[in-house]
């Protein structure tokens, strides 16, 4: 059996709606399921899974696709591992030599880091390594712990990791090109080596802890290189996904040890921002792990300042978002450590809406004696709560704020509903398809042409007797697929294309945008002659010109006025 076929398959009995349902809430409507696309920022239910076509799309940022390409694009896997994961799903185990794992530069890359990774946990385990071991027993850090989050120790000395990769055959280029060493000499030196793993898994980076000495500088980071861009990733996502999933939501934290901490009592839902502000491809990462988030940054000032900028970035995407609130002395570390799990998990369940966060913020430090402070206060406040979706909570805060600074309710309310009037009504119409405004005539007819030609194979034996020909050169090779494919399997289901065309990146892009462009209904066979018609006036008139063309450059006056007969003919024929 040849891939395709075991992709076909495993699409065949997996029901599309059920799988992506484990991803993203979805809402029958129809014959039609809706949830939020993942694949772009969004907060409106704009993709639609079909369970008669066993596809996706959505009508916003123009995805589309099956069963594997969602996992692929959401879970970030390659196909091979997606179609493992799959597969085992339906209980069909792949041979190893059947699917073949694509081998990228990097490879090497992240094979050094797996070296190092192992050098370094192996070190902790040595003598060198008790020091260590006693640092972070006394901060509770378990064996257990060390062993998950594969804490390892970097020598103390100048270059024993850069001698065992240099002995293994690395260059010295490639080392200090990762970050790893410099002019032969190790970066990391007689610290406590915290890996960094890419959202698949894989070692790119490490960041390494001072613990027996002082430092001006508590962590040394790997500096950013092809494979670790820092902004691209959360500390313990990988780890995360499964968990975020089960418990229907994710904790955001601060550092490593708020996660290690927080890991030691079983709450192993739980991603770190490594103490800096959020970038978009984090806060996209974030929403794919659950859209119900509980912000748990350090209790001191800089950390609610960060639960606040933090907090609007995911507000943004439309993530339902909770804080909880450490006093000013505590992080999550710390509050666990001394306090324990159950007082933890009180603080969860006391967690407080963002918007409240936002309000009691807006409070701190406004002197309520200065009128310019105090005005500016109730405005805040005020624009704040038109943002509010709910009439009885938007009257409790103002009622709470009139009595807080004297003034009447009439007087807030009426400022509040200037700024109802002007927020816009929230626009939950389903955006119009993106690729259909920029199609000309002819794209369409080729689009409508090709999707008859996939649902109907009736429609390519009328293109071929036609003698018909797609000009440019994507939508022909697509035709070539497509005509191979019937060949072999006889039948095209639109779902199992996907899988075909996986490996062809220009023709997958041009079928994902046909089939989020066309719809079953407006197949007849009136609609094909019109597609027809279309593709061949525009390849008469790219005809015609191109013979006009040679026509100008021809010298002889006899081939000249053949080729002018020949334009004649094709212009009455049109
Ligand atoms: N961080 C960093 N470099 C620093 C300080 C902080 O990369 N010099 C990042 C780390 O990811 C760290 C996070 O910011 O985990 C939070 O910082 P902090 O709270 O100071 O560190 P913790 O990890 O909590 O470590 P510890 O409790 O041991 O001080
Ligand atoms: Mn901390």
């Amino acid at each position: 059996m040849n891939n395709q076929n075991i992709f076909n398959e495993i699409r065949e009995k997996i029901d599309i709606v059920d799988l992506i349902g484990e991803y993203v809430p979805l809402v029958q409507k129809g014959r039609n399921f809706f949830g939020v696309c993942p694949f772009h920022n969004d907060t409106n239910p704009s993709m639609s899974v079909s369970r008669e076509k066993q596809i996706y799309k959505c009508f916003s940022c123009g995805a589309s696709g099956n069963i594997f390409t969602f996992v692929r694009d959401y879970e970030h896997m390659d196909m091979k591992d997606v179609l493992e994961l799959l597969a085992a799903k339906v209980g069909i185990t792949i041979s190893n030599n059947s699917v073949s794992r694509k081998t990228t530069k990097y490879d090497k890359l992240y094979e050094i880091y797996e070296l190092a990774n192992k050098f370094y946990q192996n070190n902790i385990n040595t003598k060198d390594g008790q020091k260590a071991k006693e640092y972070l027993k006394n901060r509770g850090i378990t064996e257990d712990i060390i062993k998950e989050f594969e804490i390892g120790l970097s020598l103390d000395n100048m270059d024993s990791l850069t001698k065992v990769l240099t002995k293994k055959g690395y260059d010295l280029y490639t080392l200090d090109k990762i970050g790893l060493s410099s002019n032969n000499h190790d970066l990391f030196i007689n610290r406590i080596m915290v890996p960094i793993h890419d959202i698949n898994g894989k070692t790119v980076a490490f960041s390494g802890r001072v613990y027996n000495k002082q430092s001006d500088h508590k962590y040394v980071n790997t500096k950013e290189t092809e494979i670790f861009k820092k902004g691209h990733l959360l500390f313990n996502y990988y780890r995360c996904k499964e968990e975020a999933r089960r418990n229907k939501y994710v904790i955001i934290m601060e550092g490593y040890m708020d996660v290690f901490r927080a890991f030691s009592i079983g709450a192993k839902n739980v991603v770190a921002i490594m103490g800096t502000a959020l970038t978009e491809e984090q806060t996209n990462l974030i929403k794919k792990l659950s859209n119900n988030v509980y912000l748990c940054l350090d209790g001191d000032d800089p950390g609610q300042k960060a639960t606040l900028s933090v907090g609007e970035q995911l507000e943004k995407v439309g993530i339902n978002l909770k804080v909880i609130r450490l006093t000013n002395d505590e992080d999550p570390d710390t509050y666990i450590l001394k306090y324990g799990k159950d007082k933890f998990y009180d603080l969860i369940d006391k967690a407080i809406s963002f918007s409240d966060f936002k309000l009691e913020s807006l409070k701190k430090g406004v002197n309520f004696n200065s009128d310019l402070e105090l005005s500016h206060y109730i405005d805040s406040v005020i624009r704040e709560t038109s943002l509010i979706n709910d009439e009885i909570r938007r009257e409790i805060i103002l009622k709470k704020l009139a009595l807080e600074t004297n003034l009447s309710y009439n007087t807030l309310e009426k400022r509040l509903s200037g700024y109802l009037d002007k927020k816009r009504p929230r626009d939950i119409i389903i955006e119009e398809k993106k690729v259909n405004n920029k199609l000309s005539m002819y794209d369409k007819a080729v689009y409508g042409m090709i999707y008859a030609i996939i649902i109907n194979k009736k429609y390519l034996k009328l293109f071929q007797e036609e003698s018909l020909y797609f000009i440019n050169q994507k939508p022909r090779y697509l035709l070539t697929e497509i005509e191979y494919y019937y060949k072999k399997y006889g039948n095209i289901e639109i779902a199992d294309f996907y899988t075909y065309l996986i490996d062809k990146k220009e023709l997958l892009d041009l079928y994902n945008n046909i089939i989020s462009y066309m719809d079953n209904n407006n197949i007849t066979d009136e609609a094909v002659n019109d597609f027809i018609k279309v593709i061949k006036s525009y390849n008469v008139k790219q005809e015609i010109k191109r013979l006009n063309e040679l026509m100008e450059k021809e010298t002889d006056d006899l081939e000249k006025s053949k080729i002018a007969n020949q334009i004649r003919l094709l212009r009455i024929g049109e």
